[in-house]
């Protein structure tokens, strides 16, 4: 514990600092601002299905729609936006191979946001599940998920995207070893500038599910063997410790509000550190605010700060652009 002073009463009166919102104000330790936030996007094909059952308020965009959106959310502040394609059932196989064409759906969005809105950055998420047929993120062999031939595949994944144009990418599928392969082949094939964002910690959530839904994942079994066991704090440290060690330069947490303390401890590590509102944290808010439950608005921003607090720098939500229209018309 630090050694800080703190004087009896009414030498100190704590309450004098919450006389007024100027106080208040005056006091704030922690903000929430709308380059904090990162904006997640699901994408479809055109004649695919736009309403998601589990996320109220969120659709996937066709990749025509995705300018508008995105210059939206560009001229609120946000500065990154996040991309996961719904990739269509008829694609997805054993091999995953449709994560290595050049022309699919995730490949095309980044092409057409580049062109359209190029200051936003482009990140995306690095995995086998939007293209295997039973929802993994790697390849399974007689039930068992293969490490290093998945690692293969994601590093082709990542030089697809890449070549797309994508600024940063994001590993969420748990590999031991992928973030230190794709940073050599980053660096051998000539791109050295690509950010690198690994979710080191995912921990085996069932907060996921709403997302699954939005991404048509028909996922068989659980990601035990690779998502990271809640319970365990000492397993999760030495995770980001190798993820910095192999090349990361920020690491993502998550879900969120489940990993305070986990965010909060990763701050000895010096680097940056993300939080991610996951889909069921978003759902839960928005389910009880729809029952009078709850002020939505409120909730979220309560929520974020409380991630800032504890130690996120960044945070990943669904509510990116409700929050930053708030803050906008708060200041
Ligand atoms: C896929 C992926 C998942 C999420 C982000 N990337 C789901 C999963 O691992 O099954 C979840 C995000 C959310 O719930 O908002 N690798």
């Amino acid at each position: 514990m630090s050694k800080k002073i703190v004087a009896p009463y009414p030498n100190l009166r704590l309450r004098r600092l919450r006389q007024s919102s100027s106080v208040r104000e005056l006091f704030q330790e922690t903000h929430v601002h709308p380059h904090d936030l990162i904006y997640p996007i699901f994408i479809r094909e055109s004649d695919d299905e736009p309403y998601i059952s589990t996320m109220p308020g969120i659709q996937r965009y066709a990749v025509d729609a995705l300018p508008k959106e995105v210059e939206a959310a560009y001229s609120l502040g946000i500065r990154a936006i996040l991309l996961f394609p719904k990739t269509p059932n008829s694609l997805k196989t054993d091999d995953a191979k449709e994560a290595f064409n050049p022309k699919n759906l995730i490949c095309q969005a980044i092409r057409k946001i580049k062109a359209s809105v190029p200051d936003m950055l482009v990140l995306t998420d690095v995995a086998l599940d939007p293209y295997t047929s039973h929802g993994h993120d790697g390849f399974v062999k007689n039930g068992k998920i293969e490490n290093d031939r998945t690692i293969e595949a994601l590093v082709k994944q990542v030089l697809n995207q890449v070549e797309a144009g994508a600024d940063g990418i994001c590993p969420s599928d748990l590999m031991d070893g992928r973030i230190q392969a794709i940073r050599q082949t980053l660096e051998a094939k000539n791109h050295p500038d690509v950010l690198l964002i690994s979710y080191a910690i995912k921990y085996a959530s069932v907060l996921y599910g709403p997302f699954r839904t939005g991404v048509g994942a028909n996922l068989q079994g659980d990601k035990k063997t690779y998502q990271i066991n809640p319970a365990n704090v000492n397993e999760s440290l030495r995770s980001i410790q190798q993820n910095i060690m192999e090349g990361a330069d920020a690491i993502i947490i998550k879900p969120g509000i489940t990993s305070l303390d986990i965010i909060a401890k990763a701050q000895d590590f010096g680097a940056p550190i993300w939080a991610y509102q996951v889909s069921g944290e978003y759902a839960m808010i928005k389910y009880a605010a729809q029952h009078n439950a709850l002020d939505e608005e409120k909730t979220f921003y309560e929520m974020l700060l409380s991630l800032k607090r504890a130690g996120a720098g960044k945070i990943i939500t669904y509510a990116a652009k409700e929050i930053a229209q708030r803050l906008h018309s708060s200041s």
